[in-house]
């Protein structure tokens, strides 16, 4: 999510910072910050907002000379966008100065502690727990100091610790968030990602989750967090700086489908744990009372994060048993809908600034409504206005074409909708337990889908060149197949249309004809019978139909021509799997036509015009 750079050698580390951050950007621009040691001591200047303001605060400074020095751009998670919530955090005396990537978990329980012990903290964020945890036991060793710290912290955590103390090293830490160290000649980096740090040195190790670095301008030593000594193969990057930006994929797009893992723990952390029926989420204002006292509820979005509405009513009707509405915003706003006090009206947005969700939030307010937004962005409008928010942390969505940010949508609504359910009593703990542990393998299965990409590739080219394209599905099925649909036509231009499976012959069934391309999405297997005969009825006209089913309803191979298996799970978290191969064919249908795939035409990342 954010990025971090870190510099000792025998350069100006103020430049090499900066101009690392700058290549960071596209992974946050909240705020940036440095820290450097010199002969006067640490030295931190943070701003909030784009590198460029950090740059002007820097030059009103009377900036020491100094050759070491860590830096960072943030993606807000904890605490909104400020300078005081800017990365590096220190310590109450100054001496230890952290950057940090990932969420720590039970920052609450040790900023109580530290507390306690005198520490001052300063601002709402997580990461400023770590400076203030290493000072505290820090005992004449940093590197020490750090590795007892990390033995106390929970979550995931990419760190860059500097210290006044040892003003000679830098120390680099990695637990389920990115971090590489670069080497060259007397003087060594340290980066969330290679674009930070590939002006200076193509020669990188790549460090895995437990392993540490401690960096002089002579030696990087590499270790574990419990101090064994260990040994990597020095990566050699050979990709330009573009490349390198995208991580090594060809497109933002692409690089952003294979986030989802990673956007799964993300935003899974912390709110759910194996083996424990509920979910916990402790930033929701909400009480149980109030949980109980709502009679119905409006879910508001437009686009994509609409259609991670239309699942998130499925959920929370068959969970938590309260009558839910799904509108896209632009007309909810207009047509005076019903809202009462006891209406709990949830909006959706990525960016958490499109206008029409926007308008429809106050809307909401304005009838007197409890409003709890879903969104990626902290600090933006909806998070601001909205009564609650859940946020999803996807990290920052380049592609204009929504992924990440629509399936961590998903998970959110499950979440909420669990806990809904828990609340009001609608669902016992023995059907809670299984979705929870569907909920954990979606990683590792989201990963499994991800490896067999070249079978929707080759999918994707040989629809590339039609007109037309069906998707058909029943239930959450027919949510996703919406989703899937609007990715095509949004990168690929290609018509598509997505239609509620039993719903074709209704009108529709007259368009298809010989040769005519259907997905069909199959997941659920009570609907799975009245699926295979609406798959039928576009074969009997000729259609071509890719199925997409699960092992449960693998049976599907007999009916259609060709069949992608996904990996098994509980019926209603299908979504959070089934869209990933849609995204994948538009992904590819859209390179296939040559189009600029993370630019389409005629839209913006942000629509906040009516
Ligand atoms: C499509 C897409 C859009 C957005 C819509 C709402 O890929 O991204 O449909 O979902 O413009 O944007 P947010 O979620 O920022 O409110």
């Amino acid at each position: 999510m954010c990025g971090i750079i870190g510099y000792i050698g025998g350069k100006p580390s103020e430049r090499i910072l900066l101009e690392g951050l700058k290549k960071l950007e596209y992974r946050g621009y909240d705020s940036a910050g440095i820290a450097v040691c010199s002969d006067q001591g640490l030295k931190v200047v943070k701003a909030k907002g784009r590198i460029a303001e950090l740059e002007n605060k820097l030059r009103s400074q009377d900036m020491p000379s100094a050759t070491i020095g860590i830096g960072h751009t943030r993606w807000a998670t904890h605490g909104k966008p400020s300078d005081l919530n800017s990365h590096p955090h220190t310590d109450t005396h100054m001496k230890i100065s952290v950057v940090h990537n990932g969420i720590i978990e039970n920052y609450m329980e040790l900023r109580d502690e530290l507390a306690a012990q005198g520490a001052r903290f300063v601002s709402e964020t997580d990461t400023e727990v770590v400076s203030h945890l290493i000072a505290s036991l820090y005992e004449g060793d940093i590197v020490q100091a750090v590795q007892r710290a990390t033995k106390r912290m929970r979550g995931a955590y990419a760190l860059a610790v500097l210290s006044e103390l040892e003003p000679d090293k830098l120390i680099a830490v990695r637990l389920h968030s990115p971090l590489i160290i670069g080497i060259g000649e007397g003087e060594h980096f340290i980066g969330s990602d290679i674009p930070a740090i590939l002006e200076h040195t193509r020669d990188v190790y790549i460090l895995d989750d437990g392993e540490m670095a401690v960096l002089t301008r002579e030696e990087a030593t590499l270790m574990t967090i419990e101090g064994n000594l260990i040994t990597k193969q020095l990566f050699r990057v050979n990709w330009d700086l573009a490349v390198a930006e995208k991580a090594g994929y060809d497109h933002f797009m692409l690089k952003e489908i294979h986030d989802q893992p990673q956007a799964y723990r993300d935003t899974l952390s912390g709110r759910l744990f194996k083996g424990y029926p509920w979910v916990y989420l402790p930033e929701l204002k909400l009480t149980p009372e109030q949980i109980k006292q709502f009679r119905n509820i409006h879910i508001v979005a437009c686009g994509t994060a609409y259609h991670a509405g239309l699942v998130g009513k499925t959920a929370i009707e068959r969970w938590a048993r309260l009558p839910v509405e799904a509108e896209v915003a632009s007309e909810y706003r207009y047509r005076s809908p019903l809202i009462t006090p006891e209406t709990l009206v949830i909006v959706v947005s990525q960016s958490g600034e499109t206008a029409d969700t926007l308008a429809a939030l106050r809307e909401a307010k304005r009838h007197g409504a409890r409003v709890l937004a879903v969104t990626n962005v902290v600090g933006s409008t909806a998070a601001r206005e909205a009564d609650d928010v859940l946020f999803t942390w996807a990290g920052p969505e380049i592609s204009v074409a929504s992924t990440k940010a629509y399936s961590t949508q998903l998970l959110a609504f499950y979440a909420f909708a669990i806990h809904l359910a828990r609340i009001r009593g609608t669902l016992p703990d023995e059907e809670i337990g299984p979705i929870v542990h569907a909920l954990t393998k979606l990683p590792e299965q989201v990963e499994s889908i991800l490896q067999r990409k070249d079978e929707i590739k080759s999918y994707a080219e040989e629809i590339a060149s039609r007109e037309h394209l069906f998707f058909i599905g029943r239930g959450v099925d027919y949510a996703v197949v919406q989703e899937g649909s609007l990715k095509l036509k949004e990168i690929s231009y290609i018509h598509s249309e997505a239609y509620a499976a039993g719903e074709l012959k209704h009108g529709t069934l007259a368009l298809i004809e010989e040769g005519t391309p259907v997905v069909a999405l199959a997941t659920q297997p009570d609907l799975y019978e009245k699926t295979v005969s609406n798959i039928r009825e576009v074969m009997a006209r000729g259609a071509g139909v890719l199925g997409i089913a699960t092992e449960e309803t693998a049976g599907l191979a007999g009916s259609v021509d060709r069949l992608l298996l996904i990996p098994s799970t509980h019926p209603m978290i299908a979504p959070a799997l089934t869209v990933i191969p849609l995204q994948l064919l538009a992904y590819y249908a859209s390179v296939a036509r040559g189009y600029d795939v993370d630019k389409p035409r005629n839209l913006a990342k942000s629509v906040t015009v009516e």
